[in-house]
């Protein structure tokens, strides 16, 4: 069991959401530095601890991923929680949401694994958890670029999982159903609050598992997906044509 006590780790999103609940999470876990960087310093909430240092980053820009990996060579975990999500389908959908979901989810979090590859290289045993969905099994058509981007950055991780599985990096995917968070507002479906579903996240995170399903809802569309890839299309068939 390698756990995450007195780890520097360094999440990304972490004003909100998930990742907010993954710097307290990290916190109890005992970890020695949290980078819990955010595109807005404004909007980041006191966590009311200095092992909590707050940096600016928007995962969009190359250039700002660069100069916050030049200051974080202590790093030793990287979390990649920062993600949106847009509304609609591929026939009819705008475009520019599916670019923009690709943007993000996608091209943002592997310029992220560029950056950092080379960081976590050095200080072994170190580790990559990326936040992707269950969606990245199969996808919803109502959130179409969001299910393309997070389906890529499911192949990305287990690439990276791959090329650097001889480096001393373990590299994590996450893959969650639906959470409580803003990303999900205005939904009925009754969710999971992120606190638990963190810690929940790191506590499998430390006992090794790669593959983390880490709630309910999600776990039951695994396991339809693990049944039969055609169960899970089946299940979001008919929440797609509200049956
Ligand atoms: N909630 C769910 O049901 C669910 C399920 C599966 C997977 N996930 C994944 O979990 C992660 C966290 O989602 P959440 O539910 O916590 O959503 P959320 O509450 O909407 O938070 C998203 C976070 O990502 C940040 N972000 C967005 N674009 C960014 C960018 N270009 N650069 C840096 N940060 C950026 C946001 O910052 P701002 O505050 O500045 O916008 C915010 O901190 C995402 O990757 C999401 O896809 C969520």
């Amino acid at each position: 069991m390698q756990t995450l006590e007195d780890k520097v780790i360094l999440i990304t999103g972490a004003n909100r959401g998930i990742g907010k609940s993954l710097v307290k999470a990290s916190l109890e876990k005992g970890a020695r530095k949290i980078y819990a960087t955010s595109r807005d310093l404004s909007k980041m909430p006191n966590f009311g601890d200095e092992r909590v240092v707050a940096l600016e980053l928007d995962i969009t820009d190359n250039a700002q991923i660069i100069k916050v990996a030049e200051k974080t060579k202590d790093v030793e975990v990287l979390i990649n929680n920062a993600g949106i999500l847009s509304q609609g389908n591929v026939l009819e959908g705008e475009i520019s949401a599916l670019e923009n979901d690709m943007k993000v989810n996608y091209y943002g979090t592997i310029n992220m694994m560029r950056a950092f590859a080379p960081i976590l290289e050095k200080n072994t045993p170190a580790k990559i958890i990326n936040i992707v969905s269950i969606v990245a099994y199969s996808p919803l058509p109502s959130i179409a670029g969001y299910s393309a981007s997070k389906t890529a950055l499911y192949s990305a991780t287990l690439s990276v999982r791959i090329e650097l599985a001889k480096k001393g990096v373990t590299v994590h995917a996450i893959n969650p159903g639906a959470i409580d968070t803003d990303m999900n507002k205005g939904s009925e479906w009754d969710m999971p609050a992120p606190d638990g579903v963190a810690t929940i996240i790191l506590d499998k995170v430390e006992a090794g598992e790669l593959d983390i399903v880490p709630d309910e809802m999600g776990l039951g569309m695994f396991n339809a997906w693990k049944e039969s890839p055609s169960k899970l299309a089946e299940m979001y068939s008919n929440m797609y044509h509200g049956e």
